[in-house]
């Protein structure tokens, strides 16, 4: 039986973290769709034409390293402004959302267009600054030299990218859930997100 799980929030809200947890804990598929934006816009980082490379793209494309890199994700925020880059990669995530045995999909339009039928719909969010310490503590134990100046103007530019385009907004479904991890440890912002979902699952 297919069960949906669609989570949806800003840059670095914890989307990531939660999703896997949450995947492991009830032993569903978990895609993120932000690597098939990143990955489309490493393709055009590298010269090539955006509606093209989503076309294109395989699932070999999806296991780059290079792609959680701050270059790699203003590109993906400046393709997923594209109308047509969009469409193409929708088949694919609602193939991926309807597998049996359950999905969990995160990104920024999963529970307002991809999938708005979900079982489950979370928006997991926090303060910009919060956001940006999280992923300036990620990036520099990769060793990335970003300053968190930085890393706070690359999340407000892509919040306000992805929040202001015409074409599947980041915004919180009607029927979803808030999660505001500003003020939570991931294991308590893991421990929300599957008391929702078990509650569903009963209901
Ligand atoms: O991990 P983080 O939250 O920083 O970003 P991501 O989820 O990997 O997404 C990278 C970029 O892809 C976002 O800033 C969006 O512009 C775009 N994206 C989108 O438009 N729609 C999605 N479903 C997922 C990502």
């Amino acid at each position: 039986m297919p069960f949906t799980i669609a989570i949806d929030g800003p840059a670095a809200a914890g989307k990531g973290t939660i999703s896997k947890s949450v995947s492991a804990h009830f032993g569903f598929a978990h895609l993120d769709t932000g690597l098939l934006y990143r990955a489309v816009g490493a393709k055009v980082l590298a010269g090539a034409e955006p509606v093209a490379a989503a076309e294109a793209l395989t699932p070999e494309d999806l296991k780059s390293d290079t792609l959680r890199t701050p270059e790699v994700a203003q590109a993906a925020s400046k393709v997923a402004v594209i109308a047509e880059v969009r469409a193409a990669l929708v088949a694919f995530q609602r193939a991926f959302a309807l597998r049996d045995g359950g999905a969990v999909l995160d990104g920024r339009d999963i529970g307002t267009v991809i999938c708005p039928e979900a079982d489950v719909k979370l928006f997991v969010t926090a303060s910009a600054e919060v956001r940006a310490e999280r992923r300036f503590l990620e990036l520099s134990a990769k060793g990335h030299s970003d300053t968190r100046a930085d890393v706070l103007a690359d999340v407000k530019a892509r919040d306000a990218r992805d929040m202001n385009r015409a074409e599947a907004p980041l915004k919180a479904a009607e029927d979803a859930v808030v999660i505001d991890t500003t003020d939570l440890d991931i294991e308590a912002a893991v421990a929300q997100a599957v008391q929702v979902i078990e509650a569903r699952r009963s209901a």
